[in-house]
């Protein structure tokens, strides 16, 4: 049998994190420039039911039934197992690699999820829809941080620029004319469910300030809709930053990310925003094409331990 390797994008989160944990609206994009990879071989000189897990990235050599029932890649297994009814896997072995910085607001968790589900199903002859994909995502991501809105699983899954409200059917944003981010790394990480736990806590003293807050991400969030939809790429860079300034007074940016903000915006971005769960990880800058080294470039002397430029487009792999 030959290998199966599925490799799946990362993402970057343009408006909305933490308001579309609470029912708001957010819009993210992949980002195809970096990812994650899951290969699945066929092991026949194994005993049977053996399988052996390499993921260099995070120091993992083991056999599945070592790894503690918790453990991410566990879950991911056990999902699709349970949901394709398979009591009994084929011996085999699961390579998981990854470019996706981590804890850093890239979706490189769900990206790993996403491509060992792939790559799993189809080894098992069952190649699973993106919307089982996208659900059995879904429940690893709950590991990571509790309430997760479900972005991240799903613009990944269906690599394509989405319009997200949780709980609600996947939007597909058509993108009127595409643009270009450049996203940089402050290089420290935060987990995303120490933010999401910091605003819930706030949340429970006191809904009020936070639902201000919240209001106002989801007016930029309707309003950058437009804007990628009919093509306004210019208005997009002023929402981008009305966004960050949001993000600030919600407590979920951080010294660093803040100085990248004011060095994307001094070498000419017309808007920037910190992206993901905050705190550390990435911001990215709404750039020209032919300025986005020039802004990469001035990110990277401001202390960015990485920077990526990606364009959002409409099409999609799937
Ligand atoms: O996984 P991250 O760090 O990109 O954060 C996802 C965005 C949040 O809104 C902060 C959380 C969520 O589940 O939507």
């Amino acid at each position: 049998m030959p290998a199966i390797s599925v490799s799946a994008p990362g993402k970057i989160i343009l408006f909305g994190e933490h308001a579309v944990v609470y029912g708001y609206p957010a819009i993210a994009a992949p980002v195809i420039q970096v990812k994650a990879k899951a290969i699945v071989n066929a092991n026949p000189l194994a005993a049977p039911g053996n399988i052996h897990i390499q993921a260099p990235n995070i120091g993992l050599d083991a056999d599945l039934v070592d790894l503690p029932a918790e453990h991410p890649l566990v879950t991911a297994i056990q999902a699709v197992t349970q949901f394709l009814g398979v009591h009994h896997l084929p011996a085999c072995s699961i390579r998981i690699t990854s470019s996706i910085p981590v804890a850093a607001g890239l979706g490189s968790g769900a990206a790993v999820s996403v491509a060992l589900i792939r790559a799993l199903s189809a080894f098992l002859g069952k190649p699973l829809d993106n919307d089982c994909v996208s659900s059995l995502a879904y429940q690893v991501e709950k590991l990571y941080h509790g309430t997760p809105s479900g972005i991240d699983n799903t613009v990944i899954t269906y690599e394509q620029p989405v319009y997200f409200v949780r709980e609600q059917p996947i939007c597909r944003l058509s993108v009127g004319k595409p643009f270009t981010v450049v996203i940089g790394d402050t290089g420290e990480s935060c987990p995303t469910a120490i933010t999401v736990g910091d605003l819930a806590q706030a949340w429970r003293a006191n809904p009020e300030p936070l639902k201000r807050e919240f209001d106002q991400i989801a007016r930029i969030t309707d309003a950058a809709r437009q804007a990628i939809e009919g093509g306004n790429t210019a208005e997009l860079g002023p929402l981008m930053t009305a966004n960050h300034q949001h993000l600030q007074t919600l407590g979920v940016s951080s010294p660093e990310l803040d100085h990248l903000f004011e060095a994307a915006r001094s070498a000419g971005a017309s808007g920037a925003k910190l992206s993901g769960g905050g705190r550390g990880g990435n911001m990215i800058a709404l750039v020209e094409s032919s300025h986005a080294q020039i802004v990469a470039n001035a990110l990277q002397e401001a202390g960015a331990v990485r920077t990526i430029v990606t364009e959002v487009k409409p099409q999609g792999r799937r």
